[in-house]
């Protein structure tokens, strides 16, 4: 079933497109609105909630710390993101007028299953957004909004992240389109914003060959740092996490201002950087600031890998390597950032001869505490 691909892993990443295609699909309506129909008669819950918090493993969860940025913008509602194993025994605060968000992918992950149960007893209204129809954390859950990424085999999770991370802005909209905290311009432009991005998603894969070559010099590199700021700051432990998985090597996402918090002693030369550059279109100070720091680390010799948007020229006199994505609203941006480094991570553990299918250790849901 892997088709002409390599590895059910290269075949799943070639497939983002429909998979965020697919989840947006009878989603956004003709008249370019947000309405996800698995939330109808949710309004009065969604008016009455005072914050959110979201629950998930491993990916799942920088799916989450993605989602938390656009909720938050969107609807004004404080998001939290936790760990489903640390928020579980950690006696958390959640009552009725907590929203509790579950992400997983196979619905079967045992840490986010037993937060729900909890956040269950303790009155919260439990949602989850999840790849795997009639699963049991959808089933243990008050409502469920699927993602419609298509099976995924790959131990490491690809499509189902992108699909989560959309399936986190419409959640995002929907709710902002109940309580009133945008205007139907604001989120028709926001729809708008995210059905473009499967396209776009489609000029990233281009650059794979790119990208390959890239892993494929670099194969003995034995540590990676990721760097990335606000949303590119869970894309930058997603990066990581990656790599460790699929290529056994170290390798560490850092919020770009911590740098100069501890990390920067890391930096020596020939040490390989990720970062994941903001658009200037956003938040030039942050732009500017994320400059610096490659600035900064390449002052120290890092080998520095910047994934920017289109146009970015600022990085380019410090930049070893520039891997470009198209322009896309800056909270969009993590579905465009993600794709190099998943293919990176996959041509690494190829150069090195990995399985990176079934990598060792692992399993594709864990279904133990
Ligand atoms: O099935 P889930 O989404 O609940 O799984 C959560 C994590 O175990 C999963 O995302 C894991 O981190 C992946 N192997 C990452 O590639």
């Amino acid at each position: 079933e892997k088709g002409g691909w390599s590895s059910f892993m290269a075949k799943e990443i070639s497939e983002q497109p429909d998979a965020v295609a697919n989840t947006i699909r009878a989603r956004i309506g003709d008249d370019g609105l947000v309405h996800v129909p698995e939330l109808d008669g949710l309004d009065e819950l969604f008016r009455g909630v005072s914050r959110v918090v979201i629950v998930a493993c491993g990916t799942a969860s920088y799916a989450g710390m993605v989602g938390k940025y656009a909720i938050e913008a969107w609807t004004r509602l404080p998001v939290e993101v936790a760990l489903s194993h640390e928020f579980r025994y950690s006696d958390p605060v959640v009552d009725a007028s907590t929203l509790v968000v579950s992400i997983s992918q196979s619905g079967e992950t045992m840490d986010t299953l037993m937060a729900v149960k909890y956040a269950a007893e303790r009155g919260a209204k439990t949602l989850s957004i999840c790849n795997t129809q009639g699963a049991t954390i959808p089933r243990e859950s008050d409502a469920v909004v699927y993602t419609h990424a298509g099976p995924e085999v790959a131990v490491a999770s690809t499509k189902a992240f992108v699909a989560q991370v959309t399936a986190l802005y419409l959640l995002g909209l929907h709710i902002a389109n109940v309580r009133g905290s945008l205007t139907s311009e604001q989120i028709t432009e926001n729809a708008a914003e995210l059905q473009a991005i499967p396209e776009k998603i489609g000029e990233v894969l281009a650059q794979h060959d790119e990208v390959a070559q890239l892993a494929h010099w670099m194969s003995d590199t034995r540590s990676v740092l990721f760097l990335g700021r606000n949303v590119g700051y869970p894309i930058s432990l997603e990066g990581a996490l990656k790599l460790k998985e699929l290529a056994y090597i170290h390798a560490e996402g850092f919020a770009a201002g911590e740098l100069k918090h501890g990390p920067i002693a890391l930096i020596e030369p020939g040490q390989p950087v990720f970062v994941v550059v903001p658009s200037p279109r956003g938040s030039q100070t942050m732009h500017a600031k994320v400059v610096s720091n490659i600035q900064e680390i390449r002052a120290r010799g890092a080998r520095v890998i910047a994934i920017a948007e289109e146009g970015d020229v600022a990085v380019l006199p410090y930049a070893d390597t520039v891997v470009r994505v198209p322009l896309a609203a800056p909270l969009f941006e993590p579905l465009l950032c993600v794709i190099p480094t998943q293919i990176f991570a996959m041509e690494l553990a190829s150069a090195k001869g990995l399985d990176v299918d079934q990598p060792r250790n692992l399993a594709k849901s864990v279904t133990v505490e």
